[in-house]
């Protein structure tokens, strides 16, 4: 989605905003803008692209106040005209918008009738039109005034020619408050602002804040004053920088066995603690997620039946309101990395609404997820910036397996002597995550026929089906070639159609139960000529005479094969991305936190 910043202090505004504005690249690339305040003017500068399009042609404008967008299209094209800020039409007041507002059209209809002239298509634009024309004797009180007549999200910046303050609301978008000293930051997400402070403070929904340079103060929209203490990352400017790689993306694969460590720190020792699960019984778990979060809840199925024998169900975040009600109120588990997905917040307040208790599994603390939700678990895996999640899958699978064993515990479903054997295995799992990346060459070796295809087949069984859709998903989001994950049994069943020589076909093939019935089906994918690259289980001769390429990762209990399989197919994806020159942190048309419903 968009992304917004802001900064009021001494130092150039400008500078700050275009340095801010960089680091929120992956929230939208299509278009950016800066407004700064100087000798009482607000200048808008804009340009189609990404960011370093607008630094490369930006007139530097001296002042000490600003705010700034980068933007992901929803509402009109990717246009200089439809990028922000917007000004409004006496020139006086500039504002910057992430999210949408619903009512736009009834309101954008009768400012026209009132005389304002509008320049762009988007909804966004109502904003700055709406302030010039509410009461209030100073900006923070117009902002407010004009949010009554506003429906839809919202996280929004606005300055006037003043100077003295930036304005911030927030409905259903995430915007965060960098405390400075003498100076004070707002934007999207706080890993814009590591480089400058680690001390924030979250506005939650349908809250307005006065940020001035020395204070910060938010009131409610009904106009009660909000005392909020500010909270200290722990990630810093090193976190959120690329470190040397030539890519987030690749950066992120390479932290994970950190991330995993990271996330099992202090947790398996204390599975019991948590008064959630002891003042809760559940008779079932729904798990409801988008995107790659959909994909590790169908891994989660696997992992949480098969430890605490709960029947498990797994829905997209955005058909969730679409299923049927039923008796029994089932755990239901919402993983969302940003914490901020539209579709995944709507499902964690129906399922409150249908009174069912909530546990979500998200990477940012203070994130909207951990608001709505009766209990969080943090996944630790530091910032994601790369839009392709990576180490935040990993990290929500060991989320997962906690709660797994946490659910088993209470419900006295594993024995004690699996239990153990299950922890010492997830204390290997940063081991067995380091040896395939030591192969990262061979890997990038295996993919020079893939990088020339136009379609690509995962195949597992299993709980390495949902293996195969993430590492389907990998491929088209940064590759742009059609990857499709299927269990391999189902393939005979259609699919096998759409298969030639020119098809390559991963197919999973680790030793555990499936092992057998996989290689019957690499058998019917070789006799219609599509290559086959074979992922199977160190010490495994027998894959080389099925299968044209073979790689082998480390032996883990067939429960943890998704974690090494899936960096194998993380590390294949971006290998064909880089072949064929792709964009890889920023591929077309996709965002990474995605706020439209
Ligand atoms: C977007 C991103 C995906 C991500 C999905 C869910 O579509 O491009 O990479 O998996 O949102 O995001 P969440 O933050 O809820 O995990």
């Amino acid at each position: 989605m968009c992304g917004i910043v802001g900064y009021i202090g001494s130092r150039e505004a400008q500078e700050i905003l275009l340095d801010c504005l960089k680091r929120l690249e992956y929230r939208g690339y299509d278009s950016a803008g800066v407004a700064i305040v100087s000798d009482g003017e607000i200048d808008v500068q804009k340009s189609v692209g990404e960011i370093s399009v607008l630094e490369s042609q930006i007139k530097k404008i001296s002042g000490g106040a600003g705010i700034a967008h980068t933007r992901w299209a929803t509402h009109g094209r990717p246009t200089t005209e439809n990028a922000h800020p917007f000004i409004s039409c006496d020139g006086k007041y500039a504002v910057v918008h992430n999210g949408i507002i619903t009512n736009y059209m009834d309101l954008r209809e009768r400012l026209i009738e009132g005389g304002h002239r509008f320049t762009s298509d988007t909804d966004s634009e109502i904003l700055a039109h709406l302030i010039e024309d509410a009461e209030g004797e100073d900006l923070f009180a117009k902002v407010v005034k004009a949010l009554d007549k506003v429906e839809g999200a919202y996280a929004l910046a606005a300055i006037d020619g003043g100077a003295e303050e930036i304005v911030v609301a927030r409905n259903e978008s995430p915007l965060v408050i960098g405390i400075g000293h003498d100076e004070n930051f707002v934007a999207s997400d706080v890993t814009a602002l590591l480089r400058y402070t680690n001390e924030v403070l979250y506005l939650h929904d349908r809250e307005v804040a006065r940020v001035q340079a020395d204070s910060v103060e938010i009131y409610d929209l009904e106009g009660n004053h909000v005392e909020r203490g500010t909270q200290k990352v722990s990630w810093n400017l090193e976190d959120a920088e690329r470190s040397g790689y030539p890519h987030f993306m690749l950066k992120e694969i390479f932290e994970q066995p950190q991330a995993v460590h990271e996330s099992l720190l202090g947790r398996l020792g204390s599975l019991e603690e948590d008064p959630f699960f002891s003042e809760n019984a559940f008779s079932s778990v729904k798990i409801v997620g988008c995107g790659t979060s959909y994909h590790a809840g169908l891994v989660g199925k696997y992992i949480i039946e098969e430890l605490s024998k709960l029947p498990t169900t797994v829905q997209i975040s955005s058909e969730y309101r679409y299923s049927s009600l039923s008796e029994e109120k089932p755990l239901v588990v919402i993983i969302t990395q940003s914490g901020e997905t539209a579709d995944t917040l709507a499902a964690a307040r129906e399922a409150s609404r249908r009174g069912c208790r909530t546990l979500a599994i998200t990477n940012v603390l203070g994130s909207a997820i951990t608001r709505e939700a009766d209990t969080v678990i943090y996944t630790r895996a530091g910032p994601e910036i790369g839009v392709a999640a990576t180490k935040t899958f990993v990290t929500q699978l060991i989320a997962l397996y906690l709660l797994g064993l946490r659910l088993a515990s209470s419900r006295r479903s594993i024995s004690s002597e699996r239990r153990r054997q299950i922890i010492t295995d997830m204390r290997a799992l940063p081991r067995a995550i380091q040896d395939v990346l030591n192969n990262a060459d061979a890997i990038e070796s295996l993919t020079t026929r893939s990088a020339k295809s136009q379609s690509i087949f995962f195949i597992g069984r299993h709980i390495n089906f949902p293996t195969a859709l993430e590492g389907a998903l990998k491929t088209k989001e940064i590759s742009y070639i059609h990857g499709e994950g299927y269990p391999a049994g189902e393939l005979k069943h259609g699919p096998l159609a759409l298969l030639s020589t020119e098809t390559p076909v991963v197919a999973i093939c680790v030793r555990d139960h499936t092992y057998e019935k996989m290689l019957g089906n690499v058998r019917e994918v070789t006799a219609r000529g599509a290559p086959v690259l074979a992922i199977g289980t160190e010490g495994d001769r027998d894959l080389e005479k099925y299968a044209e390429d073979v790689f082998l990762v480390p032996h883990v209990d067939p429960l943890f094969t998704p974690i090494p399989i899936i960096v194998v197919l993380q590390l294949y994806a971006y290998y064909i991305a880089k072949k064929r020159g792709c964009p890889i942190d920023k591929p077309r048309n996709i965002a990474k936190t995605v706020t439209v419903e």
